[in-house]
């Protein structure tokens, strides 16, 4: 089993020009869905759960040990990040003492000076524990699991004062969103990341995966960035061949009510979905010797 810490991972990404997929899981045949596509692909994952997804699940412990045990019976030998999606302080602290292999602190809706500050409070709890961090400057626009943003753009000036925490990766507001982008959206805006990439060294993150055109999606991976946040595109492949599936009279055939053959299209539509965008986000294999945690 090589669950890892991100820091090694994401440096190598970023001077590579790849990404690697951070996938939201909700479930125990969403955990195994991405597994295995990263098993198949042999390549580096982060399973991210967000703080409503934890909740519904059962709390940080309990999603921890799930994914550890399926990747345990699963035999998976890819190097995989447990990491949490938009935690707040707290969040981000339950998540370390619960054994996450990374953290997202999002303190885009504080004051700078307390986002700062406290960013700098879970770098040092988390570092001592080799957990790697990401912190959020400007923010996601729309909404994810109650977390919602305007979609300020980062400012850059900020997003430096956060690097120099010590932040192993860093969320910046691009005019990226979080769930289905609306017809009219502009775009990501590369001027602002160009200006980020330019002043900070560490990994970027793209949050609102789902939905971006996938040359905007290359361009703004061969600028820096090198985690890509997915998570309503999988929910929408899920959802459709749920749909296919009931629509087609399935679950009335046989025993095709029983949850495990009702719930099989759509594990298999999200493994899908997870292949295909790590196929064209270039994830390479990494030589790690992890640590065995
Ligand atoms: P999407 O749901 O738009 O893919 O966003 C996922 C995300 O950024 C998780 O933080």
């Amino acid at each position: 089993m090589t669950l890892v810490h991100g820091t090694e991972i994401f440096a190598a990404a970023r001077k590579g020009h790849y990404a690697v997929g951070a996938f939201n899981t909700n479930n125990l045949e969403w955990t195994r869905a991405i597994l295995s596509a990263a098993q198949e692909k042999n390549v580096p994952v982060l399973i991210q759960t967000s703080m409503g997804a934890a909740k519904y699940m059962g709390g940080y412990e309990l999603c921890q040990q799930l994914i550890a045990a399926e990747m345990k019976s699963m035999a998976i030998t890819v190097p995989v990040i447990i990491h949490l999606d938009h935690g707040n302080y707290e969040a981000a602290k339950e998540a370390i003492a619960a054994g996450y292999n990374s953290v997202m602190f999002d303190g885009h809706d504080l004051p700078f000076a307390e986002n700062l500050a406290k960013t700098k409070e879970i770098v040092e709890l988390a570092h001592a524990k080799g957990i790697s961090v990401e912190a959020e400057v400007g923010s996601i626009g729309g909404e994810e699991d109650g977390v919602v943003g305007e979609g300020e753009l980062a400012d850059v000036n900020e997003a430096k004062q956060l690097a120099a925490t010590g932040i192993d990766f860093l969320a910046a507001g691009i005019g990226n969103i979080h769930g289905q982008y609306p017809a009219n959206w502009k775009g990501l805006h590369f001027d602002r990341l160009q200006e980020l990439a330019d002043a900070i060294s560490i990994p970027l993150v793209l949050h609102g995966g789902s939905g971006i055109p996938q040359d905007q999606v290359e361009k703004a991976i061969s600028m820096g960035v090198a985690k890509l946040n997915i998570n309503t595109e999988c929910q929408l492949a899920f959802a459709k061949a749920t749909r296919e599936y009931i629509l087609a009279n399935k679950d009335q055939e046989g025993k095709g009510y029983d949850p495990r053959k009702l719930l099989a299209p759509g594990t298999q539509a999200i493994k899908d979905t997870v292949e295909e965008i790590i196929g064209w986000m270039g994830t390479r294999p990494i030589k790690l010797v992890p640590e065995e945690l």
